[in-house]
């Protein structure tokens, strides 16, 4: 039985961009249904593949570096959580170009489904360039706040990893600062490479290419889930 919070939280970005193309809105109503994280049922048996471990990615845009994980890493099983339907459809793309069997898509606010998930589910979670809201009086529609923080703590197994990354100057600041503050993470940087460089794992997303063009820096956060 999920545990749904009893009110749904305001989510404050785009859900539609432009029209689907006929083709990507066919391709999206066929698949979509086949691929959708069911939080009611165990994580692990929704995928084909009996994966080692489980990552969540929060926001992944059009599914670009999702779809390079999960293609380098078979023997893993991915969730993504995207509530922009043009970013999911693109997801689905990459899923039926490369033939892809273990990724799972939530496509809503990864806020309803994180109560769903037992402790230490994940091996691994990554929250990628998120939305900056640089306003103060934004500063509550941030990703990472305390409660989302929280859960990642509990759903990330001790040793497990979050991996965070910003080019933008507050973002930065609030997501090293709340994951640096938590008692359940540490900050992996040993030298400043350990944040300049991208880890090998992940791949340009679409946002971090634009960002490049526009001459924003970024940066990678690497933090390591500390035993109970
Ligand atoms: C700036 S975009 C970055 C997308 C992608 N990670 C990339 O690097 O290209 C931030 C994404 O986070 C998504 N997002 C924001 N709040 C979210 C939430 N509560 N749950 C899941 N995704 C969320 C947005 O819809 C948006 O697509």
């Amino acid at each position: 039985m999920a545990h749904f919070p009893d009110d749904k939280p305001n989510f404050y970005g785009r859900r539609r961009g432009r029209k689907l193309r006929a083709t990507v809105q066919d391709l999206y109503d066929r698949q979509l249904p086949n691929l959708r994280f069911d939080p009611e049922r165990a994580a692990i048996d929704q995928f084909a593949t009996s994966p080692e471990d489980l990552f969540l990615e929060i926001g992944f845009g059009g599914g670009e570096n999702l779809a390079a994980m999960a293609a380098a890493r078979p023997h893993h099983g991915f969730i993504g959580a995207e509530p922009f339907i043009n970013g999911v459809a693109s997801l689905v793309r990459h899923i039926d170009n490369q033939g892809l069997p273990n990724i799972r898509i939530w496509d809503d606010d990864v806020r309803l489904i994180m109560s769903a998930m037992p402790d230490g589910l994940l091996a691994g979670a990554y929250v990628l360039f998120p939305d900056p809201w640089p306003k103060k009086r934004h500063a509550a529609r941030r990703i990472l706040a305390p409660d989302v923080l929280g859960e990642l703590a509990r759903l990330i197994r001790p040793g497990g990893r979050l991996v965070l990354a910003s080019d933008h100057s507050v973002a930065k600041g609030w997501l090293l600062q709340s994951a640096v503050t938590h008692p359940k993470f540490a900050w992996t940087a040993r030298r400043p490479q350990d944040w300049r460089e991208q880890p090998a794992e992940l791949v340009d997303t679409r946002y971090m290419m634009k960002a490049e063009r526009e001459d924003r820096v970024p940066n990678w956060f690497i933090f390591s889930r500390l035993p109970d």
